[in-house]
């Protein structure tokens, strides 16, 4: 097959792990005679240094011409730090989801057995959890009207919600579930606010589509804590906006690290693949950043164009890479000379050496192996 594929770096750790997702994904168009043609674009605080803007014409441009995004994170201090600054990165984000009308953000959230013991929730809470997050992407309170009086004293941010909006990703989370436990949890507030009720309404209309699926309902400040309580009783969760950005990072926590979890956002035309960590800035440069959370949105882009054994390949490797310890310091107590590159080579090298399941645990740590 033959890909075009936008790399947009970003900030922070950004660009070292996205190096890493590149590399094994070239390592996968090797082993299976495809070819991946990567693109390299700025965006966010990289991009408004260069240009002035955190989402340059150029980069939306070759965005749109493309057959799927890597993204890899946003952010700078000098920005959070500052909350008068009218030109931010996370725009340029916010404008690419947009303007790419990528609408459904895809969270898969899973406990590996192997790393139960690093999640600070007890390990019978979470062993087996496996979990889809359906997050709207493009509407909501994030792309309401802002305003902010003259006096500067009184700020609004309008949450508005179309039944058509709403539609679309109801569908692909019901579609979802069918492949899955067939259960959907609409989470909202429906007991206060407007647009959920609308949310309840419409969901409702488009599950009768889907009677082989359960469909439930929970508010947002119970299901925040379901998810801590009994994360298992989750199949897919389907979520407006701002909900599903909050309950995602919380969700990270089952996983044992945020440096694991993966996403697609997708739309009709246009699909992009991000970590859902930010970007991290004070480890960048350091070699800690964990670049499996960057390698797994590779591992989803693949999926997206129907690639599952390539997608398998890296999936085992990443196993594998947990089984033996050959992770960031944010997983690995132990051993803290595992860096961000050696993690990438290591499930470079799974790829192209598949059969191999000679390698030498002791060695890999003593770093005699060829791999290391
Ligand atoms: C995410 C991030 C973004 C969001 C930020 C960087 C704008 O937190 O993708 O979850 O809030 O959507
Ligand atoms: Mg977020």
């Amino acid at each position: 097959m033959k890909l075009q594929i936008a790399v947009l770096p970003g900030d922070g750790i950004g660009p070292e792990v996205t190096k890493q997702s590149v590399k094994v994904l070239k390592a996968i168009a090797h082993e299976f005679d495809h070819t991946f043609l990567f693109k390299e674009a700025p965006v966010g605080a990289i991009a408004i240094d260069q240009t002035g803007t955190p989402l340059p014409d150029d980069t939306l441009e070759l965005c749109k011409h493309t057959d799927a995004i890597l993204f890899g994170a946003i952010g700078d201090p000098k920005y959070d730090n500052n909350p008068s600054a009218k030109v931010r990165p996370e725009q340029g984000l916010l404008k690419l989801r947009k303007a790419l009308e990528l609408y459904a953000n895809i969270r898969p959230v899973k406990a590996y057995d192997t790393l139960l013991s690093k999640s600070p929730l007890k390990r019978d809470i979470i062993k087996g959890t496996d979990i889809s997050i359906y997050r709207e992407l493009t509407g909501g309170i994030y792309f309401g009207e802002k305003q902010l009086s003259d006096d500067g004293d009184t700020a609004s941010d309008l949450c508005e919600y179309s039944r058509f909006e709403i539609e679309r990703i109801t569908h692909l989370a019901f579609k979802a579930a069918q492949t899955r436990k067939r259960k959907v949890t609409l989470v909202d507030k429906a007991n206060v606010l407007e647009s959920s009720r609308l949310w309840r309404k419409v969901v409702k209309e488009v599950a009768r589509n889907y009677q082989d699926v359960t469909l439930d309902f929970l508010f947002v400040d119970n299901a925040a804590m379901q998810m801590i309580l009994n994360p298992k009783q989750f199949d897919v969760i389907l979520t407006e906006n701002m909900f599903g950005d909050i309950i995602s990072d919380e969700a990270s926590v089952i996983g044992g690290s945020i440096g694991l979890l993966a996403s697609a956002s997708v739309g009709d035309k246009h699909a992009m693949f991000e970590p859902i960590h930010g970007s991290y800035p004070q480890a960048k440069n350091l070699g800690i950043a964990n670049p499996i959370a960057s390698i797994l949105s590779a591992a989803m882009l693949l999926e997206h164009f129907e690639l599952f054994e390539e997608a398998d390949l890296i999936r085992e490797g990443v196993d594998r890479s947990l089984k033996l310890n050959i992770t960031t310091p944010d997983l690995n107590t132990k051993y803290n000379h595992i860096t961000t590159t050696k993690v990438g080579d290591f499930l470079e090298d799974c790829i192209n050496n598949p059969k191999d399941t000679n390698m030498n645990f002791a060695n890999i740590h003593l770093g005699q192996s060829t791999i290391i």
